[in-house]
């Protein structure tokens, strides 16, 4: 029986997902949340091993994949295969992303290359891939990741808010070309949430956590958000389950703000 027939238009019943980043974070809670709410999902992963634990902690309804976003062939090999393997495929999440800090003045343009080359070009190349083939049958729904950076201008994290605002962009560019087939593409834009992303300001080099240095990291965003919270990969997960279910089917182009209220803009 379909979600559409038992009335649950939250329900992902028979629906075949690619997530990127699955192996920790936000793209791990978010394959278990899609999987949990009834989809098959492929945990991809450029550390293969971390994509082969989150599968793992799913069960039957998930594989996992090694996949460096950066390779446009690899991506397009594993889109193309999971929808004739499965023979669909109805949710792309684009959640694989990694940050650079550091002045404008003294950025690297190495490092200003390889944010753009995971966190845009990355999510360029999935959403290429699997827009074809949602166009060609006729619906899909894409989810891609952009950050709170977008709204605001934080010192030393230039690289990584310009590959956001990218994300963004495409979103919407893509949005307005692929509705008429029936895709959704929307993006989530999360406040700060506790991930190995956002350790980096509060792990000790041997990987234990200095709780002091963390709630100085967080107590200003605290400060900022009406909920005074800092989020978890859950509060993005079911952000992202949302958009790519039934119950958004009205929704498209959108960048949807799951960061405790520390940004309201229209
Ligand atoms: N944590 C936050 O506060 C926060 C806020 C806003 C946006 N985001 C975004 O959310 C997404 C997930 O971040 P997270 O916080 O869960 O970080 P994370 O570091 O826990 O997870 C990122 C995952 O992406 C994978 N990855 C990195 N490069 C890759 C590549 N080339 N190909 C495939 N996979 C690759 C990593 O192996 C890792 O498993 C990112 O796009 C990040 O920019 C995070």
């Amino acid at each position: 029986m379909t979600d559409s027939e038992t009335a649950d238009p939250f329900g992902l019943t028979d629906r075949v997902a690619v997530v990127t980043g699955a192996g920790s974070g936000i793209g791990r809670a978010t394959a278990q949340v899609l999987a949990a709410a009834g989809a098959y999902v492929v945990c991809a992963d450029v550390n293969g091993a971390a994509a082969g634990a989150t599968a793992e902690s799913i069960g039957k309804s998930a594989g996992a994949a090694t996949l460096d976003v950066t390779d446009r062939a690899a991506v397009f090999a594993l889109i193309e295969n999971t929808a004739a393997e499965r023979g669909r495929l109805d949710i792309l999440c684009n959640i694989a992303g990694i940050i650079r800090t550091g002045r404008v003045l003294d950025v690297p343009e190495a490092d200003l290359d390889a944010v753009l080359a995971v966190n845009f070009k990355g999510t360029f190349h999935a959403c290429q891939a699997a827009a074809r083939i949602m166009c060609a049958n006729g619906g899909g729904s894409i989810v891609n990741t952009a950050s709170g950076a977008v709204d605001t201008a934080q010192p030393e994290i230039m690289s990584y808010s310009v590959s956001k605002a990218a994300v963004v962009q495409l979103t919407r560019n893509l949005a307005a070309e692929v509705g008429r087939y029936g895709v959704r593409v929307n993006a989530v834009a999360p406040g700060l949430v506790r991930t190995a992303m956002t350790g980096r300001h509060y792990l000790r080099p041997d990987g234990s956590m200095d709780e002091t240095a963390r709630a100085a990291a967080e107590k200003p965003l605290r400060r900022l958000s009406p909920l005074g919270m800092i989020g978890e990969p859950e509060d993005i997960a079911y952000a992202v389950r949302y958009l790519v279910s039934d119950a958004a089917r009205f929704v498209t182009g959108q960048i949807l703000r799951p960061n405790g209220g520390v940004a309201m803009p229209w």
